[in-house]
């Protein structure tokens, strides 16, 4: 997939997936995909704020924006999804694999339906959408998927086990996935950043020394923009000064 360098609508024939896109660090990725001219289809699991986010991001100038309400740990609603997707477009050239869920709770106080939950979201509804994907590419014109995974996928902390086991899972299916499609023409990039400013796992009170969705999707660009024979396969994303 060629991406020609920075001209306001340098994806201007792309089309885009990416999964939680109504607000946080999807949202941004949606937005900065759409004005360089990608369509971009969305999900979240709420209707009214799928409704709401494809109505406040076709305001802006740039691509066509599709929203849906999917659940992505729910194979059978990403197959439909995907199935409504073949009927507005030919082919699929992006996959961001964003959707997350955080649940925070020592090991004796998880419930099985905590565990389930988060392996559920993080890890396997990320699979769900790349075979779905991967069936949709074309790969004389190549795509790209991109994970956002945490740098909770290399550093555990307690009270993080479920959260920990499914970005550490994450990391390893996208290396195992770059590894099995990188001579289809396929990139594979997983994207692992500490704290950012949302309302992640509940999270109220904004913090300005958190890195930004803003940067994240500032990331997202600066990978498919990298020279088709170069593949940046992980990044590690921090705030410059954490809170000490
Ligand atoms: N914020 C951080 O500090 C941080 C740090 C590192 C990595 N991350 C990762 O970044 C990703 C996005 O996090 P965020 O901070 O932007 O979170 P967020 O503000 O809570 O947004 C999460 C998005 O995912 C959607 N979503 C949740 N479960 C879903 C499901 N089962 N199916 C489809 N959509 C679902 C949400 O919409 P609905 O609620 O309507 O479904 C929402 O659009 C996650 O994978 C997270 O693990 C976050």
């Amino acid at each position: 997939m060629d991406i020609p360098l920075s001209n306001e609508r340098h994806l201007s024939n792309k089309v885009a997936v990416v999964t939680g896109g109504t607000r946080g660090i999807g949202r941004a990725i949606a937005e900065r995909l759409l004005q360089a001219g990608a369509s971009v289809a969305f999900c979240g699991r709420s209707p009214e704020s799928v409704a709401r986010a494809a109505e406040e991001m076709a305001q802006n100038p740039g691509g066509t924006v599709f929203g849906e309400a999917v659940d992505v740990s729910k194979p059978e609603q990403v197959e439909r999804f995907f199935k409504g997707l073949d009927r507005r477009f030919s082919h699929l050239h992006i996959l961001v694999n964003n959707a997350g869920v955080g649940i925070f709770r020592k090991v004796k106080e998880m419930t099985v339906e905590d565990w389930q939950k988060t392996l559920d979201v993080n890890l396997s509804g990320a699979f769900y959408c790349c075979r779905e994907t991967l069936q949709r590419l074309n790969n004389a014109e190549g795509g790209y998927i991109i994970n956002i995974s945490s740098l909770a996928g290399k550093n555990p902390f307690s009270g993080g086990a479920a959260y920990n086991a499914s970005k550490f899972g994450l990391n390893g299916f996208s290396e195992a996935l770059m590894l099995d499609h990188r001579y289809d023409n396929v990139r594979v990039s997983y994207i692992m950043p500490g704290s950012v400013n949302t309302e992640f796992g509940s999270r109220s009170a904004p913090s300005d020394w958190m890195i930004a969705p803003q940067d994240v999707a500032q990331v997202v660009m600066n990978l498919l923009e990298m020279p088709e024979r170069t593949l940046v396969s992980r990044v590690e994303m921090r705030p410059l000064k954490p809170r000490k």
